[in-house]
């Protein structure tokens, strides 16, 4: 979350409780379904994700709900007392993660990475703490093909400023199919009724064994 809209912050909850209910419900269950062990939840913002791993996921030892925006934390404290999780919040950004080489077994980013600043570095952190065989599961909205996606250039900057940071055009899942220190377990894109004026795209990538010998291959799209 950006210092240029604290409100946005505060506000979060409201304005997302619509998308929640119609939109979202459904791929909370996916990101959270059966994760175990020490799992980060990377951009945690108000703890929206927090009841799904209750409900869904597996024997989570330590939930770590990386979060730079104080407003946002504090708001996802009241709802870590509210879920029978073991949930550290942690006062962090995605381009520098507090924690050593291979140790997370899990990270969930959802609606995180059309925010941070360095989405590479981010991403780069996430390969980096994740052990051999770690899942890194994903939510994320997308530039639109065509003209929408013209449109989503041309809007971005000003959105940007009353969006906590939010790009409406970035190409995130260009980045994530296309390194090679993962490999791409499933991979959805939602593009009809409710998400046609913001694609979600939705997915698994395994972290494979060893730093990968290239990394950024081909963009494909999306
Ligand atoms: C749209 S919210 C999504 C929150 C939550 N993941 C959800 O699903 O509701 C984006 C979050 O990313 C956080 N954020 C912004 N910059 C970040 C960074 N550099 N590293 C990690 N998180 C960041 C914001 O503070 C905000 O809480």
């Amino acid at each position: 979350m950006s210092d240029e809209s604290p409100m946005f912050g505060r506000a979060y909850d409201a304005i997302m409780a619509l998308p929640e209910r119609t939109v979202l419900e459904a791929h909370r269950r996916f990101l959270a379904e059966g994760l175990a062990g020490r799992v980060v939840d990377l951009g945690a913002g108000t703890g929206a994700q927090f009841p799904a791993y209750a409900e869904y996921g597996g024997e989570i030892t330590t939930l770590y709900a990386v979060e730079p925006d104080p407003a946002m934390r504090e708001r996802a404290r009241d709802r870590a007392a509210e879920v029978d999780l073991p949930i550290e919040l942690v006062d962090a950004t995605g381009e520098s993660l507090p924690f050593a080489d291979g140790s997370i077994d899990a990270v969930v980013a959802s609606l995180v990475f059309c925010t941070i600043p360095d989405a590479e570095t981010a991403f780069d952190e996430v390969a980096r703490v994740l052990r051999p065989g770690g899942e890194f599961r994903f939510l994320e909205h997308v530039r639109a093909t065509g003209g929408l996606g013209g449109v989503h250039d041309l809007l971005t900057p000003c959105w940007r400023p009353v969006a906590g940071g939010c790009h409406l055009n970035r190409k995130t899942g260009d980045m994530f199919r296309s390194d090679d220190r993962f490999e791409l377990l499933e991979y959805d894109r939602f593009e009809s009724g409710l998400t046609q004026a913001l694609p979600l795209i939705r997915g698994s990538l395994q972290r494979r064994a060893g730093p990968g010998l290239l990394s950024r291959l081909v963009p494909t799209g999306g």
